[in-house]
């Protein structure tokens, strides 16, 4: 595996802004240097939008660019049947993050239409999360 993408959804620009105490106080431009430094052999390229059709455009255009995806989809993971229709068409692996523990937080965030598409799920492990799964995708 040596390309990858991380696609990040609605509000995640705002990292290290947004609700500290769910989010934490990095930005993902920082902690992308990390990850980057962390995973020197794997090209990773991120993407941020807070647009749903913008999110469905890159994961369609991914699937001829990269070898897997990292999705974030943020609020979109609990509304999107949109999204979730274009993950089953992509023949590609997507790891699910989350930073929070969406099963630990109110009713509503605990449905994900991207979780039925995910070959894995990590949550509640905050920017780590990303790391784990760069890793998982790295030993595929
Ligand atoms: C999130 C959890 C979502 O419920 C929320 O809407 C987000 C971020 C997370 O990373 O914990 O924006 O996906």
């Amino acid at each position: 595996m040596k390309n990858i993408l991380i696609i990040n959804g609605p509000n995640l620009n705002l990292l290290a802004k947004r609700e500290p105490e769910i989010y934490g106080n990095v930005s993902f431009e920082d902690f992308l240097i990390e990850l980057r430094q962390e995973f020197p052999d794997i090209e990773i390229s991120y993407y941020q939008t807070n647009h749903e059709g913008a999110i469905i455009d890159k994961l369609q255009a991914a699937a001829d660019t990269f070898e897997a995806v990292i999705l974030n989809a943020a609020a979109y993971t609990h509304t999107s049947i949109a999204i979730s229709d274009t993950l089953k068409m992509l023949n590609i692996p997507i790891v699910e993050v989350h930073i929070s523990n969406i099963n630990q937080r109110e009713e509503y965030r605990k449905f994900s239409y991207v979780s039925n598409h995910a070959a894995l799920i990590i949550m509640g492990e905050g920017l780590a999360g990303y790391a784990k799964a760069v890793s998982f995708l790295a030993n595929l």
